[in-house]
């Protein structure tokens, strides 16, 4: 059924997927507090990812990955690629690495009494991180990213305990479903090693849980941070740089960025987030009150609509953003206007697909 949107500058537009069947809300991940001198996973290097056709896969879902805009306009909305939260590739330890989650689903919410496969986790994450449409169920993307994500965690874990010869080959079906499960071929190695449990919650996965804040977050507080620490490279706009048009560095909001769906529109998510993994390329470098403060100042600006909107900025809240986040809220930075009442577009097309 197709369902019609007003967007932000009043122009109509179509979505394919109605609200109704939009994969569940994003469940915050069970964010842990860092451990000292944790030990993590060391995939093997993409070089040795087989030739034939599993080996196509692992690459195919790599490829996407990181360079998620070739699916711009199919399923992509908006200038972002999986890589720019999911760092080096989907590898970092503390930047939800793709080894973390694999072994983590499917995983049952009691919320809706409903368990989330691999793939409909990934889902997500195209229909509001990369404010996009997912693709379907069994697709080729799916299919492509949950190979490349299995080739990981298992080159990891043969890795980890000495386990030699290639990672064993899975059919699509299973490859979807993430390696959560009874019936998920493993080593017997590694389950001597580790229970279900231990691989739900390998050390590194999600990003880690920060501490509260001493002071209240402070939108003022971190638009100063923003000007000291992030400015050169995601600019004075917040809307980041493009090299041949491909955007190097990433736009941390409005029409180009994340949806006001995503988990990283929620304070405490960036704050987590940004503490650890920026700014870029050096250690860690924010105090914790200065990660929370410019995570309030990111996530204080407007973005692409939550796609689970239905015309009423304040129900959406109520249902759906009960927690650190200033959707339906007014912000210094926007005015007394709500945030989410001149969101933009989901899933807008691009400029260059109308030429
Ligand atoms: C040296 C350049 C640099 C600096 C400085 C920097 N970033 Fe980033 N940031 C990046 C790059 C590059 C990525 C994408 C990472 C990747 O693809 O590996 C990124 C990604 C992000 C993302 C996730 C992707 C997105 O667009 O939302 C957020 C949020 C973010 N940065 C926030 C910040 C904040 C806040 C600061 C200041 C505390 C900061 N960054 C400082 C380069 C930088
Ligand atoms: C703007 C940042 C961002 C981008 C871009 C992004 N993600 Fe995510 N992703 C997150 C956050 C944040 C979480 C954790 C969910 C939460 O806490 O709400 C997450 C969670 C996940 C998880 C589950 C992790 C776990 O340990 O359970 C997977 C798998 C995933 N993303 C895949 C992808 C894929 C595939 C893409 C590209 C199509 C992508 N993500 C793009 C931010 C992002």
């Amino acid at each position: 059924m197709k369902r019609y949107y007003f967007s932000a500058a009043g122009v109509l537009f179509s979505m394919s997927i109605s609200a109704a069947e939009l994969p569940d809300r994003q469940a915050q991940l069970p964010s842990v507090a860092k451990e000292a001198n944790a030990q993590y996973l060391m995939p093997s290097p993409l070089s040795s990812i087989p030739k034939g056709e599993f080996g196509d896969k692992v690459r195919k879902g790599y490829q996407l990955f990181v360079n998620s805009q070739q699916m711009r306009d199919t399923y992509v909305g908006n200038e972002l690629n999986c890589v720019n939260c999911h760092m080096n590739a989907g590898n970092k330890a503390n930047a939800s690495p793709l080894w973390g989650a694999y072994m983590a689903y499917p995983a049952y919410r009691k919320k809706n009494d409903k368990v989330n496969s691999f793939e409909e986790r990934i889902q997500g994450c195209f229909t509001y991180s990369m404010n996009g449409k997912a693709p379907e169920s069994g697709s080729e993307p799916l299919v492509a990213i949950s190979a490349y994500s299995y080739w990981l965690v298992m080159s990891g874990l043969m890795n980890q305990f000495g386990i030699t010869g290639p990672v064993p080959e899975m059919t699509d079906v299973e490859l979807l479903k993430g390696g959560n499960r009874e019936d998920f071929p493993l080593p017997e190695t590694v389950t001597s090693k580790l229970d279900q449990k231990e691989l739900t919650m390998l050390p590194g996965r999600g990003f880690p849980k920060l501490a509260k804040p001493e002071l209240a977050y402070s939108v003022e507080r971190g638009e100063a941070v923003y000007q000291a620490h992030c400015q050169t490279c995601h600019a004075d706009d917040g809307q980041g740089y493009k090299m041949a048009n491909v955007s190097a560095l990433p736009p941390l909001w409005g029409p180009q960025s994340y949806n006001w769906g995503a988990g990283m529109h929620r304070v405490n998510t960036a704050a987590n987030f940004i503490y650890e993994n920026m700014p870029l390329g050096k250690s860690i470098q924010l105090t914790v009150q200065q990660a929370w403060d410019v995570a309030a100042f990111v996530n204080a600006h407007e973005r692409p609509q939550d796609p689970r909107y239905k015309g009423n900025v304040a129900e959406t809240q109520a249902k759906y953003h009960q927690h650190e986040g200033f959707y339906g809220k007014p912000s210094s930075i926007n005015g007394p206007e709500l945030l989410g009442a001149n969101a933009y577009p989901i899933f807008p097309v691009s400029k260059q697909s109308k030429q």
